[in-house]
């Protein structure tokens, strides 16, 4: 078999019944049967090229070919999903390094490496983003472990997850060694928009991660009778809701700069159709490159927020839920990945990402940098997502030679 087909293989396994909670999509998330699973398939796969394999304190999965403190170079993603997740976001990443690590062996490079597949990246165990690399960049309190994070399906808290799960949460500042011995990391991920599909790019360089703000409003009405009560009479959230989309999307555009602003999650009480709201709870998530930008749109939306409900007789309250900064990639690696891309004589293209990744938190230690391949249209956090395998292993065949080169 070759890359192409090796990856192919992998996902297309990992994309099987066993290994997501969901027939409708692929959802696989911390503490899951099916995630365990999927972590199992790498620990097979890795451990049959003699790689030593184990997990932090919480589950980020890490294996070695070298002893610990020898100097290593990394390769990784997330092999967790979206709750509406297609088979590529994350997983081919984490096959893609697993298909370095295979080449690595096949053509007797011995080159250092270590694999990371990071815990949580989506979010979709505890409603926090990039929660495992967050971990080990030590970007969380123990009180968010123990109290705040709470589980999206039973609201108990990620501390009494990770335990029941067998693992030692409350050794989660030592997650930070993960990174000790790296002497530098890339990423490979799909680029989940469709600018290298629109230029006829086979590979994305990606020389910096946009930034992001995530947080909720909720908004406290009066639950009352939708038929009885006069227009008048009401204190209903929903309103303010409507209004506060409307403005963050005039916000955003007025920011500019690659600014974007999403309401994803909504939640209404009670949620019935004759009955007017007593609270709505939305959640805000505002991106870009440029920090003072859509920094500028978060504090202006609360603002407005809060506003709006005071205005119609009511309260609104704004939670950050957290913010990580505009992240740029480390020169020398991406000069090195341009160096191995261009021999290959296939299109490629710099650019930036939208979307978060775990490599954002590795940055703050590690020289970084990460590498795209297109996905079909852009799609993605959707299971109609789709990608080629003949790309994902030329990005592998790229990120070998770069790591070469830097070794
Ligand atoms: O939403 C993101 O940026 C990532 O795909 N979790
Ligand atoms: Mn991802
Ligand atoms: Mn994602």
């Amino acid at each position: 078999m070759d890359s192409a087909e090796r990856i192919d293989r992998d996902i297309e396994t990992l994309a099987g019944p066993d290994y997501t909670v969901s027939d409708e999509a692929i959802r696989r998330y911390a503490y899951t049967d099916a995630y365990r699973r999927t972590l199992d398939y790498f620990v097979r796969e890795l451990e049959s090229l003699g790689f030593e394999v184990d997990e932090d304190a919480v589950g980020t999965l890490v294996a070695r070919n070298r002893p610990r403190g020898e100097p290593v170079f990394g390769v990784g993603s997330h092999c967790d999903s979206n709750r509406n997740g297609g088979r590529y976001d994350g997983t081919m990443g984490v096959v893609t390094a697993l298909e370095v690590c295979r080449l690595n062996a096949e053509r007797g490079l011995d080159l250092p490496l270590q694999l990371i597949s990071f815990l949580e990246e989506e979010g979709s165990g505890f409603g926090q983003m990039l929660l495992g690399s967050r971990i080990v960049a030590q970007r969380v309190t123990e009180d968010d472990l123990r109290e705040r994070f709470r589980s999206i399906d039973d609201g108990r808290s990620f501390w009494e997850h990770a335990a029941d799960a067998g693992h030692a949460p409350d050794r989660w500042r030592e997650c930070a060694h993960i990174l000790d011995d790296l002497t530098g990391w890339i990423e490979m991920h799909i680029e989940q928009a469709r600018v290298l599909q629109d230029t006829g790019n086979r590979i994305g360089l990606v020389t910096a991660i946009a930034g992001y703000v995530h947080a909720d409003v909720v908004v406290h009405g009066r639950g009352d009778h939708a038929g009885a009560t006069p227009m008048d009479f009401r204190l209903d959230p929903t309103l303010v809701l409507a209004e506060t989309a409307i403005e963050l999307e005039r916000l955003a555009n007025e920011a500019g700069q690659g600014t974007v602003g999403t309401i994803g999650e909504i939640e209404i009480d009670p949620g019935l159709i004759n009955a007017i709201a007593s609270e709505v709870r939305f959640s805000l998530d505002i991106r870009g490159p440029v920090e003072d930008a859509y920094g500028g749109v978060a504090r202006d939306i609360a603002a407005f927020a809060e506003r709006a409900a005071t205005a119609r007789g009511m309260t609104a309250d704004y939670r950050e839920r957290q913010t990580i900064p505009p992240t740029p990639m480390d020169v020398r690696i991406v000069d090195a990945l341009e160096a191995a891309a261009r021999t290959t004589g296939e299109p490629y293209m710099r650019m930036h990402s939208g979307a978060a990744h775990d490599t954002m938190c590795v940055a703050d230690r590690v020289p970084t940098a990460m590498v795209f391949v297109p996905c079909k249209d852009g799609i993605s956090h959707h299971p109609d997502e789709d990608a080629d395998p003949a790309d994902a292993a030329l990005a592998a065949e790229i990120i070998l030679n770069a790591i070469q080169a830097l070794a």
